[in-house]
């Protein structure tokens, strides 16, 4: 993680209110992959109908553009309205593989009051990339997205 990156990005993150949803959604994913050198695939999926939508992602395409609700671990943040930290998703059989190259994955709901509406979900290539700080640091962005977007 670098510090002087992610306090710059904290300091600054009021200004992703002036843009609209999709720019904001786009710039804090390229953000938070310039960050932390682990996070090798940001995205947001936002519920609608029942089906998780990815509105912006940095790396690579995912086949996985719409999740239906109840697949992978996407869901489960959702269902269980918390963050899910699965630090070798090889061994995870509810994991959805997207990218032959991910170990880890970091998902963290985004909430409209207390109901989660979305969430911030990061790929690593690294086995058991993401500490209590990744879950403090992309809650914190995910409660700013919740607060402003939704
Ligand atoms: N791995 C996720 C699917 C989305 S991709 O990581 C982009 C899951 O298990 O739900």
């Amino acid at each position: 993680m670098d510090q002087k990156l992610k306090e710059t990005f904290l300091k600054s993150i009021e200004s992703y209110t002036n843009m609209d949803k999709k720019a904001a959604f786009q710039g804090i994913c390229a953000q938070l992959a310039r960050i932390n050198s682990a996070y090798n695939w940001v995205g947001i999926y936002v519920l609608r109908n029942d089906k998780l939508v990815l509105d912006a992602y940095v790396g690579e395409k995912t086949e996985h553009e719409q999740i239906a609700l109840g697949d992978g671990l996407c869901s489960l943040a959702i269902v269980k309205n918390e963050i899910i930290n699965e630090a070798d998703v090889l061994a995870n059989k509810k994991y959805l593989a997207c990218f032959p190259e991910t170990k880890s994955e970091l998902v963290v709901p985004i909430r409209s009051g207390e109901k989660p509406v979305g969430e911030i979900d990061i790929d690593s290539d690294n086995k058991g990339a993401f500490g209590i700080e990744d879950e403090e640091f992309i809650q914190k962005i995910a409660d700013f997205i919740g607060d402003h977007f939704f």
